[in-house]
């Protein structure tokens, strides 16, 4: 016959690995809904409504002359498609009213390690990252300098009915791999920001 002492000593051992069991399980839990959930929870990872084009326009007049609005709460640029091949082709236009298919978002994260890529530089109107030298044309495409393997991320543009543009930053587009570039400018594919 068991001694009781014994019995209520492995039960007792029993409902201990149990409850260690059970405590992580919810930190497994716990740990991946908080790796899921910031994007969420910190604004990004939604749709953003940037402004009608008269307020981008106002915040920042050199949009319709090519130059990338940066809309912080998107972390992108805000692409005038058309005024911006003008610009970095060296033949600037004015651009004030692009359609919704005529604007590209860029995720400011580097898609090498993550640095935040900082404003167009004015010298060769391309996109350099500090931490590395990636370099991006002016649609974010990947230039020959630098480590990325790949362009720019975007994400989805439209326009709602009332005129409002609105950039969709709930799925990454991924850029495309270095040397697919749909637009070429001037300056050598090796350089970047002087
Ligand atoms: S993080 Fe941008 S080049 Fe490395």
């Amino acid at each position: 016959m068991l001694d009781p002492r014994t019995l209520s000593r492995r039960s007792f051992m029993r409902r201990m690995l149990g409850a260690g069991v059970g405590l992580l399980s919810l930190e497994f839990v716990g740990g991946s809904l908080a790796f899921l959930w910031p994007n969420i929870t910190d604004g990004f990872g939604a749709t953003f409504r940037v402004g009608r084009l008269a307020d981008i326009l106002a915040a920042q007049p050199k949009f319709a002359q090519g130059y990338p609005y940066s809309f912080s709460a998107a972390r992108s640029f805000l692409v005038n498609v058309p005024a911006a091949l003008a610009l970095a082709s060296g033949v600037p236009i004015e651009m004030t009213s692009p359609a919704a298919d005529e604007m590209i978002a860029l995720w400011r994260k580097c898609p090498h390690l993550g640095c935040m890529v900082p404003d167009l530089c004015e010298s060769v109107k391309r996109f350099q990252c500090r931490c590395h030298g990636s370099t991006f044309n002016i649609l974010g495409e990947k230039l020959e300098k630098g480590p990325a393997e790949r362009g720019m991320d975007r994400f989805a543009v439209f326009i709602e009915a009332d005129g409002t543009v609105v950039i969709d930053t709930r799925e990454i587009l991924f850029g495309a791999p270095e040397g697919v570039v749909t637009f070429t400018d001037p300056h050598p594919p090796d350089i970047g920001c002087s």
